[in-house]
């Protein structure tokens, strides 16, 4: 379960664009092809595939059958667990664009991911690390030594966090918790420095 589809269940997040009921939630998805449209090429029936879909209009993608455009779809690489590639779609687009469309991370900056166990923020740390970003995450206590297994260089314990501790020290903030935290979190960009935000 993805952070909008509760959103969207719950008044918020997508519901603008719920045209009729019954409504299926969810825009991201693993499986495997039944059948192509007319004129599709690129997959044969039975490949392993995974997508994000329609996003805002809805998709269905809670549902057990969905047709999906298929250049909003891709194959799911061998070794990937369909349950995992399940919940790939959104999150990894997500972390993508946030550090690299608008974020513009570069090999040597400094990141601080805000959220850094999440399930977009857990992906942007490795992919930052895979850049050669020098990187830092808040997270809970419990998650420190998953964090550092993915790469992270600096875990930090958003419990019991001063950022002024940190003012200055970095070139983008990806922030995943919003509100109050990513407004506190501004003092620890360098001057020019970016924050990307993420909560609707
Ligand atoms: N998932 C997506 O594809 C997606 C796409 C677009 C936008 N968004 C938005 O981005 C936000 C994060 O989504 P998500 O899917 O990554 O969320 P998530 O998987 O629900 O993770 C939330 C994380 O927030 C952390 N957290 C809570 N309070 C915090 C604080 N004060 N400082 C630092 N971390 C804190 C928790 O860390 P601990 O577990 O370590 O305590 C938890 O791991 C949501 O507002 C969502 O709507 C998500």
């Amino acid at each position: 379960m993805n952070p909008i589809d509760w959103k969207t269940c719950s008044g918020g997040g997508a519901s603008g664009f719920i045209e009729s009921f019954p409504f299926i939630p969810g825009w991201e998805f693993s499986g495997v092809v039944e059948a192509l449209g007319e004129g599709v090429s690129g997959y044969q029936p039975g490949d392993a595939v995974l997508g994000f879909v329609r996003f805002p209009h809805p998709a269905g993608c809670y549902a057990e059958q969905l047709c999906a455009p298929a250049d909003q779809i891709t194959l799911r690489p061998e070794g990937l667990e369909a349950t995992t590639a399940a919940g790939l779609g959104l999150a990894g687009l997500t972390a993508w664009q946030a550090l690299f469309d608008k974020g513009q991370l570069q090999a040597g900056e400094s990141v601080l991911i805000l959220a850094g166990a999440g399930g977009v923020g857990h992906l942007a740390v490795q992919l930052a690390a895979l850049e050669g970003a020098q990187v830092s995450a808040t997270c809970s206590a419990a998650n420190r030594d998953y964090l550092t297994s993915l790469g992270c260089h600096q875990v930090i314990d958003y419990r019991d966090l001063d950022m002024g501790t940190l003012a200055g020290q970095f070139d983008l903030i990806l922030d995943g918790v919003g509100g109050d935290t990513a407004i506190d979190a501004l003092i620890t960009l360098k001057p020019g420095g970016r924050l990307v935000t993420l909560p609707l």
